[in-house]
């Protein structure tokens, strides 16, 4: 397990037994058993960042044995069960490692940096009066499909974590696919892709060199397919707004 006492601390590996694990436990109840053990002994409980524990806010997240999230796929850590290991068995617990995700404490890393790409352009802002009928503006089903599959991001960062350039195309991919294939994220496409796209450049993610290890490991099944509409996007967006400087693609 990884222990660092804060950000600018140096960080060591420890090791803990934690007995009396039931198979029903989820992998965070688990940790929250040894987290007691731990306060009871008047040690520091380890830090690891959790909310719903149902699959869905995102904030869980951390590397089991070098696999994000562990080694079933589709799945985050507060969704893993204890069945899906052996009495005995050792595991490794890391945080994401990734210089744009500074370690803050143990297992918990700063996100930040996905907050500041989605403020960059991840919102529609046009004025949209009162709330329309469900049905008054049509959307085409295939396009509607995939701009749900690509909103089933839920922001975890096992992308960024599991892919060997650090990089954040999947996670911005899709939070620009999602909005820019709706009617209502139509008409601010190409400024939101510049804007999400250069946010993005401005962190410390690595370039996309379609490893795919992001794909792999996304609880959510998020597709390569969103990077490849936003590269798409942005040479789009680039000409239309003319700044050959920036044409270099997106990743
Ligand atoms: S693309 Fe997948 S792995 Fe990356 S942040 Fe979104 S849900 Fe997590
Ligand atoms: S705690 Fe919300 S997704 Fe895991």
């Amino acid at each position: 397990m990884w222990r660092q006492k804060g950000k600018s601390a140096e960080g060591s590996f420890s090791s803990y037994d934690v007995p009396d694990v039931s198979e029903h436990m989820s992998f965070l109840e688990m940790l929250d058993v040894l987290n007691q053990r731990l306060i009871e002994k008047g040690d520091d409980p380890v830090s690891f960042d959790h909310d719903c524990r149902e699959g869905i806010c995102g904030m869980c997240g951390f590397m089991i044995n070098g696999q994000a999230h562990g080694p079933l796929k589709g799945t985050t850590v507060c969704q893993l069960h204890m069945r899906h290991y052996k009495d005995g068995d050792e595991l490794w617990l890391e945080p994401w490692r990734a210089a744009a995700f500074p370690i803050l404490k143990d297992l918990m890393v700063d996100r930040s940096a996905f907050d500041r790409i989605i403020a960059a352009g991840g919102y529609i802002s046009t004025p949209s009066g009162s709330a329309p009928d469900g049905n008054a503006i049509p959307v085409p089903k295939d396009k509607s499909d995939r701009a749900m599959d690509a909103a089933a991001c839920i922001g975890c960062g096992a992308c960024v974590a599991s892919c060997p350039n650090a990089s954040a195309s999947l996670f911005t991919s899709a939070k620009v696919t999602h909005l820019n294939l709706l009617p209502q994220g139509e008409p601010e496409q190409e400024r939101r892709t510049l804007a999400m796209v250069m946010q993005m450049r401005a962190e410390m993610f690595g370039h996309c060199t379609n490893v795919g290890e992001c794909e792999a490991v996304c609880p959510k099944q998020i597709s390569l397919e969103n990077i490849a509409k936003m590269n798409r996007d942005y040479v789009q967006a680039v000409f239309k707004y003319r700044e050959p400087s920036a044409a270099s693609g997106s990743g």
